[in-house]
């Protein structure tokens, strides 16, 4: 039987309070939408279909990169209506896979499960036992425990609002039955709506029998539907992050206040310290120690290196050996080689450092190429823009730079050369020579420091 996925997307998430559907709200830096569609796409559907509609376009551009039909609601009448929409694309003999996108942590372990259910019995459905059920749909099952039909929250009875099981909304069964039982669908409820899980009484009524499978953990199918529940989520969820790291071999001070947003490769024996923010694509090798108050994103960190308090990294490459901060920054297209220091206040824009130089106070580095065993003084400054364009310092191996030092970009400063502390660069110094520039210094005889007028 092909697979066909069908994510329902298209309610405004009126609790959000917020112009931006609600699927696109972020958890751990990933729309909630991509969350679902990741655990989806790993069960390799034919299809995949995404329901769309309120701020549809915002949704569609945002997560065009995703592989998948897009479909439009145009009203949101509710979740049968939703799915009523992808019918005409689907095959009799599918077994189609309905999710929510604002679902974001179910696994792909709980929906092979599920799939599973509905192969054996021709109609599964995931439900969890919640101490507190409120808000959802609640299992009705007979005497003999045989689930006989959902009722909603609203359309439910005192008596039936004490029930513990909920209807997580995701299910699977094959494309005909649904289709059937989807046309008969109406709006006789509370909430004058097409309710998806009406289709499980009629199923009932002609003999199907609806096999339930349980998630592995309840994270799995908590629904968002306000900002309350989507930071307590994002805990829930760097917190899983955090023990899976930790299983791996990295040490973290303290898990809850720790984050990733994005995807992290990392070797043995690297220490986190607290406050650390890591995002996009991050590479660490080994023996890495982080300190505190760190964000760092897309970037690639190898071995034995430590990084210290509040340094700002991203888009760079830390080659081994390096020391870091505290408080550097580290800017797009900075590649460091081995053992390079940099450290407080520095700011390194698009620059490659060589091996063994040390800029280890209160400078800016931008557009340059820097050679081995460079030593630039504290207070150095590449001056890269003109005010129209960038332009290039390229500084060669051995060379010293003294503290305080402009150097006026384009300029090169060759191998071995030595710029006397103070010094404003503005041509090419050559190789194994000083350069100075510096107004020379006077001495003025018994200087009197005016004093404060009295009135
Ligand atoms: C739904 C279920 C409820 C279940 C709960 C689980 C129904 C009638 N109720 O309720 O039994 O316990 O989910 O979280 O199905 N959507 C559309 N188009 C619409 C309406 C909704 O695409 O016209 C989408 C939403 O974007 C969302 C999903 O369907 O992703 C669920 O809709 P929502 O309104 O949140 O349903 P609940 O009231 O939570
Ligand atoms: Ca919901």
């Amino acid at each position: 039987m092909s697979l066909t996925i069908i994510i329902l997307a298209a309610g405004q998430g009126t609790r959000m309070r917020s112009d931006r559907p609600k699927v696109l709200h972020q958890l751990a830096g990933k729309a909630l939408l991509e969350h679902v569609y990741h655990a989806a796409i790993a069960l390799k559907p034919a299809q995949l279909f995404m329901v769309y509609g309120y701020g549809g376009e915002q949704v569609k551009d945002t997560l065009m990169h995703l592989e998948a039909k897009w479909i439009v609601q145009p009203e949101q009448l509710g979740t049968g209506h939703a799915v009523q929409q992808v019918m005409p694309n689907i095959p009799d003999e599918d077994n189609v896979l309905i999710l929510y996108g604002d679902v974001p942590l179910i696994t792909e372990e709980t929906l092979k499960t599920l799939i599973n259910a509905s192969e054996e019995s021709g109609f599964g459905l995931l439900t969890a036992h919640l101490d507190d059920p409120r808000g959802y749909g609640r299992i009705v099952r007979n005497e003999d425990g045989e689930m006989i039909r959902i009722v909603e929250e609203k359309d439910a009875s005192e008596q039936e609002k004490q029930i513990n099981e909920i209807n997580t909304g995701f299910m699977a069964l094959r494309g005909d039955l649904l289709k059937k039982w989807l046309e008969a669908l109406d709006i006789n409820n509370a909430q004058k709506e097409y309710y998806l899980t009406d289709i499980i009484e009629m199923a009932v009524l002609e003999g199907q029998v609806i096999k339930t499978i349980q998630p592995g953990s309840d994270i799995e199918i908590y629904g968002i539907n306000d900002r309350a529940q989507l930071s307590q989520m994002e805990r829930y969820y760097q917190l899983i992050q955090a023990h899976e790291l930790m299983r791996q071999g990295v040490t973290i001070a303290d898990p809850a206040r720790f984050d990733l947003r994005g995807d992290l490769e990392v070797s043995q024996d690297v220490e986190f310290d607290i406050n650390l923010l890591l995002q996009g694509r991050i590479k660490i090798g080994k023996n890495v120690k982080i300190g505190p108050n760190c964000v760092i994103k897309d970037t690639v960190i190898g071995d034995n290196i430590e990084i210290l308090a509040n340094c700002v990294i991203e888009n760079a490459v830390i080659g081994n050996g390096c020391r870091i901060g505290p408080f550097a920054r580290i800017r797009p297209q900075a590649v460091l080689d081995e053992n390079v220091h940099v450290g407080n206040f520095v700011e390194i824009k698009k620059s490659s450092i060589g091996q063994g130089s040390k800029i280890n106070h209160l400078s800016y580095i931008g557009d340059s190429d820097i050679g081995k065993n460079v030593n630039i003084g504290a207070g150095t400054i590449t001056c890269n823009y003109d005010g129209a364009n960038k332009h290039k310092t390229i500084i060669g191996d051995d060379v010293f730079i003294g503290s305080d030092t402009q150097l006026i970009a384009p300029v090169t400063v060759h191998k071995g050369a030595t710029i006397a502390a103070g010094t404003t660069i503005s041509r090419d110094v050559e190789e194994d020579t000083l350069a100075i520039s510096r107004s020379e210094q006077k001495i003025i005889k018994k200087w009197k420091r005016p004093g404060k007028v009295k009135h």
